[in-house]
């Protein structure tokens, strides 16, 4: 198998909500007019708690934010991963979910000790590591996989230095779960939508990004002992391909033909993971959620935020999971 390190040098950095407007000129700009910007690689997640949008591109579509003390950026540059199966480039790979990576890049990246921060989209699923990282995540997963880099849109060989960050893998890896788990009433879908009919629903998708609060819409219309939803959005424009994460009852809103989804047309509940901000020095909290998701064979997409990280797992299988996961928390055993 092939693991790509996509070229784009990206910055992580989160806006409070109350401050979205400072900011909504140049997001406008990387959502719906692309293509007047240098930007290939942009995602906006909205998450309600603790009401924050959280905003992952490229350097060229960084220089669309405004500098400001409202713009809180993740002090480090960040590289993309994408696992290739079979050959090609990644539009043709098949969505895996991070259950299909955790034993080949999430478990040994989390042996050695490197952060990850996890963006899955509709299409595929991003490992984002530290740019000064590199080096040691190519050594880390050499033995697994052909690793390619993307120079100027070519991919060539990338070099293996062989220079390891000098951590030594613990022989038996236990690996309870150490933050907080929860799980929000909501049920979510993860579409997709042809790129020339983004026009189409433009102002509908400017809505639901920065002016609507989600299920609190409808339960003012009547919905209301649903307590336990939360707000979270993603849109994300990645080479291309546009991905969206949202609720049912947001998701009704578009016209019924333009997303695309999943053949079996799929439901999934999230699990929350979280409770502090978990900031991005820590490492093994995508391993410790997505090792048992792989060991029941349980697909999964995984997105990380500013404060929290989310797995998103078929409706059927929530309670399972969370019985699961619960069980492998710190202090259980
Ligand atoms: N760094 C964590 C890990 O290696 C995942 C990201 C958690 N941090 C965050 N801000 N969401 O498992």
């Amino acid at each position: 198998m092939e693991l790509h390190i996509l070229e784009h040098r990206l910055q992580v950095a989160s806006v409070a909500k109350e401050s979205i407007s400072l900011f909504t000129y140049g997001l406008i700009k990387l959502a719906f007019l692309s293509s007047k910007t240098r930007c290939v690689f942009s995602t906006l997640t909205h998450s309600a708690t603790p009401g924050q949008y959280i905003v992952v591109v490229s350097a060229g579509g960084f220089i669309e934010l405004p500098s400001s003390e409202h713009l809180s950026v993740a002090d480090a540059t960040w590289l993309a991963l994408n696992v290739v199966s079979g050959g090609g480039s990644f539009s043709s790979s098949q969505p895996i979910g991070v259950t299909k990576i955790a034993k080949s890049v999430i478990a040994p990246l989390a042996d050695q000790n490197i952060s990850v921060f996890m963006l899955s989209t509709y299409q595929t699923d991003f490992i984002l590591v530290r740019e000064r990282d590199l080096p040691f995540v190519t050594h880390t997963l050499s033995s697994e996989f052909t690793i390619l880099r993307v120079v100027n849109g070519e991919t060539v060989a990338a070099d293996n230095t062989g220079i390891t960050n000098g951590f030594v893998k613990p022989k038996m890896v236990q690996r309870p779960i150490i933050h907080p788990l929860s799980s929000p009433s909501n049920r979510f879908c993860v579409t997709s939508l042809d790129p020339d009919t983004l026009p189409a629903v433009a102002t509908l998708l400017m809505d639901v990004m920065f002016y609507s609060n989600g299920v609190k819409d409808s339960m003012a219309a009547g919905d209301e002992h649903d307590h336990d939803h939360i707000r979270f959005f993603s849109f994300s424009l990645i080479e291309g391909y546009i991905s969206l994460v949202m609720d049912v009852q947001t998701q009704q809103r578009f016209p019924s033909n333009l997303l695309f989804m999943s053949a079996s047309g799929e439901l999934w509940k999230m699990v929350r993971i979280g409770g502090q901000p978990l900031g991005f020095d820590e490492c093994g909290i995508v391993a410790q959620i997505s090792e048992p998701l792989a060991a029941a064979d349980i697909p999964a997409y995984y997105i990380s935020t500013f404060k929290f990280d989310h797995a998103l797992v078929p409706e059927e299988n929530i309670n399972g999971v969370i019985s699961a996961l619960k069980d492998s928390q710190a202090g259980k055993h």
